[in-house]
C-alpha cells in the first residue's frame, strides 16, 4: 500500500523553494502505487498534483489536493537497427541522466538538451528544448495512464501535438494523464548540431573542428553554467516567460524604434527574445524584497530566500505590463503556476 503522508512542506520539491503545503502527499515507484492511492477512487476525488523535479512550478498556494510524486525508474533498449536505436525510459528517470547514459553510449540526438532539469515524464509536457534541439525531434512515442479509469494509452507524435514548448498535455488533456514512460529515437551515428551560435563559437575557441556528442553536452553544460542559475543556490525555475512569436509586420514597426532589437524567424513570424524585452523596460537584475530577476539573465525569475508564491507572480505580472505597455506584446508563462 502506497504510503500516504498529510500537511507536508513541498519547499524541497520545488526548484523555487517555495514553501507551501499539500494536504496529502505520495511517492511513486510503479503505477500499482498509483493505483492503489485510496484518494483517487474516493467521491468527490481530491485535486491531484503530479509531481516530477519540481523544476517549472509556481506555488502560489497551499495545494489542498493530492500531490504525487514520481519515482518511476527503469531505462532500456526496446528496438535497434544498424543505424538507430529506441530507448524507453521510465518517467522518474531524471532527464540529464538519461542525456548522459545516451552520450556515454555515444546514440546521439539529445546532447544537447544537456543538463535541462526535471524528470523524463515532464519532458513532453512542454517539448523541452534548447540549444537548436526539442524533445520532438527524437520522440517516438509515449505511455500514459488516465488518471480516472487507470487505462493506460499509448501517444504518438500527431497525437501529443508538439509545439514551441507546447503539448496536448498543457491544454485539452490538462491533468488528465499520468505520463509513465517516453520512447526516444537516437541515432548510432549522431549527427552534431553545432548551428546555435555559442555552441559553434565555443567549439571554435577549443579548436575542435570534429565534435563528438560527448563534446556537444559538455559545452551545452558549460554555456548553461555560465548563465543560468543553480536551484541549488538560488531558487528559480529557468526561462519565466517563453519568447514570444510576432507578425514580421510588426517586428518591423517595431524595429524603426528599437533597431537593436533581435529575432529570429520562424514558421508563425518572428520569434524575440523575452529577455531582450524585460532587460529594456529595466528589469534585468533588479531585486524586490525577497525576488527580482537573475543578474546574469533577465527571463529568470528568482527567490532570494523568503519569497512567497505570490510575490513572484505579482512580479511577473508587472513585467508583462511593462512589456506590453512598451513594445505592445504580450508575454505568456511558461512556467505552471499552481
Ligand atoms: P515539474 O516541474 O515537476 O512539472 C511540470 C509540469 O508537468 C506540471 O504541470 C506537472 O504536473 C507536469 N508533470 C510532470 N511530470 C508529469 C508526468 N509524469 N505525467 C503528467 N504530468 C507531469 N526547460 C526547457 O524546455 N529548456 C531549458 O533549457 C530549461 N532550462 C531550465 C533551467 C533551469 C535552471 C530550470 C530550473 C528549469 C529549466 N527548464 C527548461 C524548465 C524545466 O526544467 C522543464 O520544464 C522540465 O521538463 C520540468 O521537469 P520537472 O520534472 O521538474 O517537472
Ligand atoms: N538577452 C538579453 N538579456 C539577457 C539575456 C538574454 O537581452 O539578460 C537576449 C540576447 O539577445 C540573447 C537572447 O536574449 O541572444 C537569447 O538569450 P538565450 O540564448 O539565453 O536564450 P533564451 O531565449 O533566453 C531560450 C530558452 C531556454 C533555453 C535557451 C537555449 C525559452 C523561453 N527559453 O532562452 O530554455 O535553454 O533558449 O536554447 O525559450 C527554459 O525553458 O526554462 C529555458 C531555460
Amino acid at each position: 500500500m502506497t504510503e500516504i503522508k498529510q500537511d507536508i512542506s513541498l519547499k524541497q520539491y520545488n526548484t523555487f523553494g517555495i514553501d507551501v503545503s499539500a494536504s496529502q502527499f505520495a511517492e511513486i515507484k510503479t503505477i500499482e502505487d498509483l493505483v492503489s492511492i485510496p484518494a483517487l477512487k474516493t467521491s468527490p476525488r481530491p485535486d491531484i498534483l503530479i509531481l516530477g523535479g519540481g523544476s517549472n512550478i509556481l506555488f502560489v498556494n497551499d495545494f489542498k489536493g493530492i500531490v504525487i510524486k514520481n519515482c518511476l525508474k527503469g531505462i532500456e533498449t526496446v528496438k535497434e537497427t544498424e543505424t538507430e536505436v529506441w530507448i524507453k525510459a521510465a518517467s522518474g528517470e531524471i532527464w540529464n541522466e538519461l542525456v548522459e547514459y545516451c552520450v556515454s553510449k555515444n546514440y546521439g540526438g539529445i546532447e544537447n538538451l544537456s543538463l535541462i532539469p526535471g524528470t523524463v515524464g515532464a519532458a513532453p509536457m512542454q517539448n523541452i528544448g534548447a540549444y537548436g534541439v526539442e524533445l520532438k525531434d527524437v520522440f517516438d512515442s509515449l505511455e500514459a495512464v488516465n488518471l480516472k479509469d487507470f487505462d493506460i494509452s499509448t501517444f504518438n507524435f500527431e497525437q501529443c501535438r508538439f509545439g514551441y514548448r507546447e503539448s496536448i498535455f498543457k491544454h485539452q488533456l490538462k491533468d488528465q494523464f499520468f505520463i509513465n514512460s517516453v520512447t526516444i529515437r537516437l541515432h548510432k551515428f549522431p549527427k552534431i548540431n553545432s548551428s546555435y551560435g555559442q555552441i559553434h563559437h565555443l567549439l571554435n575557441k577549443e579548436g575542435i573542428t570534429n565534435p563528438n556528442i560527448g563534446d556537444i553536452s559538455r559545452i551545452v553544460c558549460q554555456i548553461r553554467r555560465s548563465k543560468l542559475p543553480d536551484p541549488a543556490i538560488i531558487g528559480n525555475a529557468g526561462s519565466f516567460f517563453k519568447n514570444p512569436e510576432i507578425t514580421e509586420h510588426q517586428y518591423n514597426e517595431l524595429k524603426k524604434s528599437y533597431p537593436e532589437m533581435p529575432g529570429y524567424h520562424n514558421d508563425k513570424g518572428i520569434k524575440v527574445p523575452a529577455a531582450w524585452l524585460i532587460e529594456s523596460c529595466g528589469w534585468k537584475g533588479r531585486r524586490i524584497g525577497e525576488t527580482g530577476t537573475h543578474l546574469e539573465h533577465a527571463l529568470v525569475l528568482v527567490n532570494y530566500g523568503h519569497a512567497k508564491g505570490a510575490e513572484i507572480k505579482a512580479l511577473a505580472s508587472e513585467i508583462i505590463k511593462s512589456v506590453k505597455d512598451k513594445f505592445d506584446i504580450e508575454l505568456n508563462t511558461e512556467v505552471n503556476i499552481v
